[in-house]
């Protein structure tokens, strides 16, 4: 089925310069980035966002990481969605990460490791609403 996923570009990527370079990894695995923009998320949407980590020893690094600098957020459409770009982002440690990915690729670390994506279309759904509004989306 077309599913839509949330993605973040972190700010270890956009301080790097990377936000075009990780913009061809999706487009050429063919999803479509049908809405996009750059943010400062605040120490409050940040832990919103990952609040269902905030029992984890990491998760004031996470915050931390997440309000460091800029992100661009976006929204992915596509067969499969999901499952597809967490394909393509590879293993949430870039040292476990398959080739050609895109941690594998060009994320530094477990903390620093470039991109989000949803981990289920209910989760996608919620993270989408947290940053976009309904007319910023088009597919
Ligand atoms: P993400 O997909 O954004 O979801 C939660 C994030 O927590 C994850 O990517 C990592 O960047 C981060 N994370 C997971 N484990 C660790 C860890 N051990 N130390 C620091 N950050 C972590």
């Amino acid at each position: 089925a077309v599913e839509r996923t949330f993605s973040i570009i972190k700010p270890d990527a956009t301080a790097r310069n990377l936000t075009g370079a990780i913009n061809v990894v999706i487009e050429q695995a063919g999803l479509r980035i049908v809405a996009q923009k750059r943010v400062r998320m605040t120490r409050g949407e940040a832990e919103t966002f990952y609040a269902v980590h905030k029992e984890r020893p990491f998760f004031g690094e996470l915050v931390e990481m997440m309000t460091s600098g800029p992100v661009v957020v976006q929204v992915l459409e596509g067969e499969g969605a999901v499952a597809r770009y967490r394909e393509i982002m590879g293993a949430t440690n870039p040292a476990s990460a398959a080739d050609g990915t895109i941690r594998k690729l060009y994320a530094k670390s477990i903390g620093e490791n470039s991109v989000h994506g949803s981990d289920s279309v209910d989760n996608a759904a919620i993270e989408i609403a947290q940053f976009f509004a309904g007319n910023e989306i088009v597919g």
